[in-house]
């Protein structure tokens, strides 16, 4: 048996004895729809700017045109997307165990067209807008899409901004007490395609490994969960999950 079959094969046994599992999810798992990691984002045209002008508040206050029109371009790219087989393995496997929770830190919805239900989004959505200042929910419209800056909030005339979680700000409360408790009630949890250099994300699998889970880490390369994870499962997540749900319905046979 090759080294992977074996790594697949006591993963599989892992979740086999588990009946609460939690995956964790990061821009990796996009990366095969064709949607870029936020580092590739800044490639080519935008290679320029650095983050903290892009996604940060200081950033947007100081050029809203240039945030605006580099997440209007982020927006046709995922438009573009479409779920690979990595989010659909793991909606399908979701539907395997009776307590099964999504947390993931991208701001698409592939899981959801995967067929995932209540994914726990850490990071907020690039497809929900609404205004920076009383935080009134926003339709963009197609004129305002292809636009050189954000549109005015209807409500108190303030800017329209993406509803996604920037450099220095809090995560969404409610959506960070549910993956933390997710991460203390799992047996095991399931980690894939993320760095595991972003906190507070980062934290779940510390949690969950000191509530006694046994942490499965899934990436083209070790990443700063793979230390710490009982399993490293190397590869594109594309192709390691779906191998994955294999072995656990060959375990479950
Ligand atoms: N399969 C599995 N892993 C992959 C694949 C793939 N096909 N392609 C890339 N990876 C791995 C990389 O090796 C890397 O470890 O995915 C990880 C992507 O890391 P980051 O770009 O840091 O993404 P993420 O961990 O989701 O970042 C967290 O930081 O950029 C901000 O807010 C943004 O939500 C994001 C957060």
């Amino acid at each position: 048996m090759e080294e992977m079959e074996r790594l697949l094969a006591r993963a599989a046994q892992s979740l086999c004895e588990a009946s609460a599992v939690v995956c964790l999810t990061g821009a990796g798992v996009s990366a095969e729809s064709g949607v870029p990691t936020f580092r590739d984002a800044q490639s080519g045209l935008w290679s320029r700017f650095d983050a903290a002008e892009l996604a940060s508040p200081q950033g947007f206050e100081r050029d809203p045109g240039l945030v605006w029109r580099w997440y209007m371009w982020r927006l046709k790219l995922l438009e573009a997307a479409a779920p690979n087989p990595g989010h659909i393995a793991l909606a399908e496997l979701s539907r395997t165990f009776l307590k099964f929770d999504l947390v993931t830190q991208n701001v698409d919805d592939l899981h959801e067209q995967a067929g995932s239900v209540d994914v726990i989004h850490l990071h907020g959505s690039l497809l929900r807008f609404r205004c920076r200042l009383c935080a009134h929910r926003h339709r963009l419209t197609e004129a305002e899409r292809g636009g050189e800056g954000p549109p005015a909030c209807a409500a108190c005339g303030d800017l329209v901004r993406p509803d996604v979680v920037w450099f220095g700000e809090g995560l969404p409360l409610d959506a960070l007490k549910a993956a933390s408790e997710a991460a203390h009630g799992s047996d095991v949890m399931l980690v894939a395609g993320t760095s595991g250099l972003v906190y507070p994300a980062a934290q779940l699998p510390l949690i969950a490994r000191q509530a006694g889970a046994t942490i499965i880490d899934i990436n083209v390369e070790r990443s700063a969960i793979s230390d710490r994870a009982a399993l490293f499962l190397r590869g594109k997540s594309g192709e390691v999950l779906p191998r994955l749900a294999r072995a656990l319905q060959s375990a479950r046979a």
